[in-house]
């Protein structure tokens, strides 16, 4: 048996639950992780909450893990026991979370989906990537975004868009990068590398003077910010559903190998994972650390470690 968070039955934070449920095998194709920090994401909270589906529960939340391979499945063949790996597990099928998540002594997945882990990070700073950083990938690639090309971030200081802006400066290397965030954080998305700071409360970034190839809404306001690219530019609305007639709306795929792609750029520094100030939670906090995210202002990842 193992330790895990889990609930059985859709609602707020008060449903989760700390148990015990017995330790999942790797099965065909799939890797046993002994879990050593998660990092959580809006879609669990959204996943709890949506009162819907026949998902069988008990259900243990949580996508983005960082571990130790404990055990491989039948026909493993990138992964070996002791391997230190990371990833985004979170798979929905009809419309159902992953059974077994990442907030627990150990959780399983397909090895498709995971990478190994650079050994500069930690594992509180492993954790806190996959997710949002495929999401910003996926982003830009499904608009083709090219170097020398502008883009307009909104929600620059949550998890997707702090790893966002890293991406258009280090790996896209685009030529202008303007991003929107509440006034305490100004300074913080500025040192991630924007040209320019819209303060949101203080000017309606609909006003800014300026246009852009690539709007990256991961606040889901394309209803408005779509008026700021440029007529023939590319929005991606991550956040509405359904967007904006004229964004399209991208959900992130699982894939190992979009962090194999990055692992340069993370292994050099000029990624850097960017982990909330109140993080890491203990295991034990994990009800405290939702209730931060839930509450919509946390600065980049927040992180559950050590878990034990
Ligand atoms: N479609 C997909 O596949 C996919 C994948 C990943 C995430 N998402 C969605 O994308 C959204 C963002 O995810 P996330 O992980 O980045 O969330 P997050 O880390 O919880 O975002 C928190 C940040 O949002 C900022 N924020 C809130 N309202 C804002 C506003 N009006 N303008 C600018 N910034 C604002 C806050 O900054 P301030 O305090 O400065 O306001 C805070 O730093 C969520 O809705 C999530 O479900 C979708």
């Amino acid at each position: 048996m193992m330790k895990a968070w889990l609930y059985k039955e859709y609602g707020s934070v008060d449903v989760l639950q700390f148990g015990e449920i017995p330790i999942p095998s790797a099965g065909s194709g799939q890797v046993l992780i002994k879990v050593r920090a998660a990092a959580l994401n809006p879609v669990d909270f959204k996943l709890r909450r949506s009162r819907s589906g026949d998902t069988p529960f008990p259900v243990v939340p949580g996508a983005d893990v960082a571990g130790v391979v404990a055990e491989v499945g039948q026909g493993v063949s990138k992964f070996k026991k002791g391997d230190v790996v990371y990833g985004n597990i979170l798979k929905i099928t009809e419309g159902k979370p992953r059974q077994v998540g990442t907030l627990a002594e150990y959780t399983v997945a397909e090895e498709h989906v995971l990478a190994l882990q650079p050994s500069n990070l930690s594992f509180e700073e492993a954790a806190s990537l996959p997710l949002a950083l495929q999401t910003a990938l996926q982003a830009f690639d499904t608009v083709g975004f090219q170097k020398g090309q502008s883009v307009f971030i909104v929600g620059g200081a949550g998890g997707v868009g702090s790893l966002a802006i890293q991406l258009a400066k280090h790996v896209f290397e685009a030529s202008r990068i303007v991003s929107t965030c509440s006034t305490g954080k100004v300074e913080f998305v500025r040192s991630l590398g924007t040209d320019l700071v819209v303060d949101y409360t203080k000017q309606s970034y609909d006003q800014v003077d300026e246009k852009f190839d690539f709007v990256f809404d991961t606040i889901g306001e394309s209803f408005k910010s779509h008026v700021v690219a440029k007529e023939g530019g590319k929005i991606v609305d991550i956040a509405s559903f359904p967007p904006h007639s004229s964004a399209v709306s991208m959900i992130v795929k699982p894939q190992g190998s979009n962090l194999e792609r990055l692992g340069k750029y993370i292994r050099s520094g000029k990624l850097k994972p960017v982990i909330d100030p109140k993080s890491p939670y203990a295991f034990s906090d994990v009800v405290e650390a939702f209730k931060h995210l839930e509450s919509g202002r946390a600065r980049g990842k927040i992180v559950i470690s050590p878990i034990e």
